[in-house]
């Protein structure tokens, strides 16, 4: 299985993804970095992964649909079967979506539908609810809607600053994205396997 990961910002969660599958000498493989912020953390790790990247933003064209067909145009190039988003900060449109339907998977940092959008965890944290989570789900049309593959909750303790939340919630999503995914390629083969 040929996997490329959409990321934005810092990309732990993009590492801790590479480095399960590789811990475990798992054949699937992490072939493509797709960047849309040429200043991210992530770039760094990528070349220290040794993967393969590009960046380009929708400022760069005309259209959103430009934007996702250069896109679409790598990722069948470096013939990509699945996309992780990890903290890819963009709504993927139509034209990834028709190509790439129930293979887009996203990792949101709330137990949704509560707390969608932008920024889950500050949003959990000043609503003082008592816990919130992580959801792993598959990328539809709307914000953070599409079905929901995982989730786990973690407990938001009296006393809690915004940076403990963030630390313990960030903790989960290394530990349970990687497994995710590599269950999810499993269920991908299999259904191939039968389709064959
Ligand atoms: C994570 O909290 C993820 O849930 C959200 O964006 C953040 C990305 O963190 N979608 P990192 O770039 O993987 O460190």
């Amino acid at each position: 299985m040929r996997i490329a990961v959409f990321a934005s910002g810092n990309g732990s969660n993009f590492q801790a993804l590479v480095e399960y599958f590789r811990e475990r000498g798992l054949t699937d493989q992490f072939v493509w970095l797709f960047c849309d912020q040429p200043n991210a953390y992530v770039l760094e790790r990528a070349s220290k992964l040794d993967i393969s990247t590009s960046v380009f933003s929708p400022k760069e064209f005309q259209t959103k649909k430009a934007y996702e067909e250069k896109i679409l145009e790598c990722l069948l190039d470096k013939e990509v079967d699945l996309i992780v988003l990890a903290g890819y900060m963009r709504i993927i449109g139509s034209t990834l979506l028709d190509q790439y339907e129930s293979r887009i998977i996203n990792i949101h940092p709330s137990l949704l539908p509560d707390f969608p959008g932008l920024h889950g965890i500050r949003d959990a944290f000043e609503a003082g609810v008592k816990k919130t989570g992580v959801t792993i789900h598959y990328i539809d049309k709307g914000v953070d809607t599409g079905p929901i593959i995982c989730q786990e909750s973690v407990e938001i303790k009296k006393g809690d600053t915004l940076e403990e939340l963030e630390r313990r919630i960030h903790q989960v999503e290394h530990r349970i994205y990687p497994k995710v995914i590599e269950q999810v390629v499993k269920e991908m083969k299999t259904m191939e396997a039968h389709i064959k």
